[in-house]
């Protein structure tokens, strides 16, 4: 068992965690839409514009082999934060969905043909639905879904099974739902969908953040997460490629970079992963990510997560006992199945109602479908939830702060 955080002292690495909010100290519980940045990532990029900014891969001069070698390092630290030994298969990009965009533009382009299965699950984000909806409409394929269990809690190995049967050529699916905070076993889903043939993709922006993942033993083809969720700064994401695919892939974009030869009618694409990253690079936000890999691998990623279980587990026994709330996901004595995201409804209040009177007493939560419509509105059947979302710098405290809140809510709408 890893020693517990000292939520306290990561606190004050936080400079944003120190101001007000409605002249209320701000209490943050919206880290799955994106997270705060500690100090050390934002004097990170400091540090690169102060004293080192230069394009990168072009420069002889001091500053730029500086500014290449710090890139290059980020995309080794990432790799070994997610299990990943070769940079080779790490791309960047600006998100998850951009990640997941590559794969269904490039890959999807080469290999989906009409009548193909495309298999994604009730569970995804819009980012995990609409690149295979357009992928599916412009080469007349077939998308599918996994069902959620009766319990809304996992997805239907049932479902899987009987999707399975109709061979899909790819199977991209979420590692963990920013709506049930459900989290699925993608390494079972991998085995099982490779053994009908499918390539898989599994979308980690709400994994990679909160809990040691390990790329190489989920065994998936692709896997896509996000900076901005994971301390980095906004317009730098990660999509891993295995290389026999990677290398086949067409690059999305051409450009500087992605090139290593170009003549009048021709060009030779650059070695992987620059074949794939076109232009300029976010340089400022691959430093920053760099950092915040530094980050969190100072604190721990297995005490990250079992600190975010506890401080989930709390707010779901304090939130289900609240008369007239209604919690969505897997149960607290389930809580090994989630993250940091528990979701829920005040009977007959508006979610937004709900995070403007949360606003007025300086928390900030999320409230509407949480880009996942599918899920809310056609299986939870809400027309909006109200979410709050933990982090490292969460602790129960905040809970607290949430719960009273309600209880303000409660009263403004006359409830019991
Ligand atoms: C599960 C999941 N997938 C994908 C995304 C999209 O991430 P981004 O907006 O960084 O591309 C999100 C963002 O909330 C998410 O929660």
């Amino acid at each position: 068992m890893p020693n517990a955080l000292d939520v306290s002292y990561i606190k004050k690495d936080f400079p944003i965690l120190h101001t007000k909010m409605n002249g209320k100290p701000l209490v943050y519980l919206d880290s799955a839409a994106t997270s705060q940045k500690p100090k050390q990532v934002i004097d990170a990029i400091d540090t690169y514009y102060k004293e080192y900014n230069a394009n990168i891969h072009r420069g002889v001069y001091k500053i730029a082999e500086k500014a290449t070698a710090e890139y290059t390092e980020s995309k080794i630290k990432v790799g070994k934060l997610v299990g990943v030994g070769s940079i080779e298969e790490l791309i960047y990009t600006r998100n998850t969905t951009e990640s997941i965009n590559l794969v269904s533009l490039s890959w999807g382009d080469q290999n989906i043909r009409k009548g193909d299965h495309i298999l994604i699950s009730e569970m995804e984000h819009h980012s995990n639905i609409v690149p295979w909806q357009i992928l599916a409409k412009k080469k007349g394929a077939i998308l599918d879904y996994i069902k959620l269990n009766d319990d809304q809690c996992e997805l239907s190995y049932e479902s899987l099974e009987k999707e399975l049967a109709k061979k899909p050529k790819i199977v991209a699916i979420t590692h963990a739902s920013n709506v049930l905070g459900s989290i699925n076993d993608v390494k079972k889903i991998t085995r099982l969908a490779k053994k009908n043939g499918a390539v898989v993709l599994i979308d980690g922006a709400q994994s990679v953040p909160h809990m040691p993942v390990n790329i190489r033993e989920i065994g998936c083809d692709f896997f896509a997460f996000s900076g901005h969720k994971m301390l980095a700064p906004t317009g730098i994401g990660v999509l891993y490629g295995r290389k026999e695919l990677l290398s086949e892939m067409q690059p999305l974009f051409g450009g500087g970079d992605m090139i290593r030869t170009v003549e009048f009618q021709s060009y030779t694409p650059n070695d992987l992963p620059w074949k794939f990253e076109a232009g300029t690079s976010n340089i400022e936000g691959g430093i920053g990510l760099g950092a915040a890999v530094d980050y969190l691998n100072k604190i721990g990623m297995g005490r990250i997560r079992e600190h975010e279980k506890k401080v989930t587990k709390y707010a779901l026994e304090k939130l289900d006992g609240i008369k007239n709330v209604k919690t969505f996901g897997c149960g607290q004595d389930e809580i090994e199945k989630r993250g940091g995201v528990v979701s829920f409804s005040i009977k007959g209040v508006h979610p937004h109602d709900v995070a403007t009177i949360f606003d007025s007493d300086g928390i900030a939560i999320r409230a509407g479908h949480h880009c996942a419509m599918p899920l809310v509105t056609g299986v939870l059947k809400e027309g909006a939830l109200s979410r709050i979302s933990f982090y490292m710098y969460n602790d129960e405290s905040d809970v607290d702060k949430a719960v009273s809140a309600i209880d303000k809510v409660k009263k403004t709408f006359r409830m019991s």
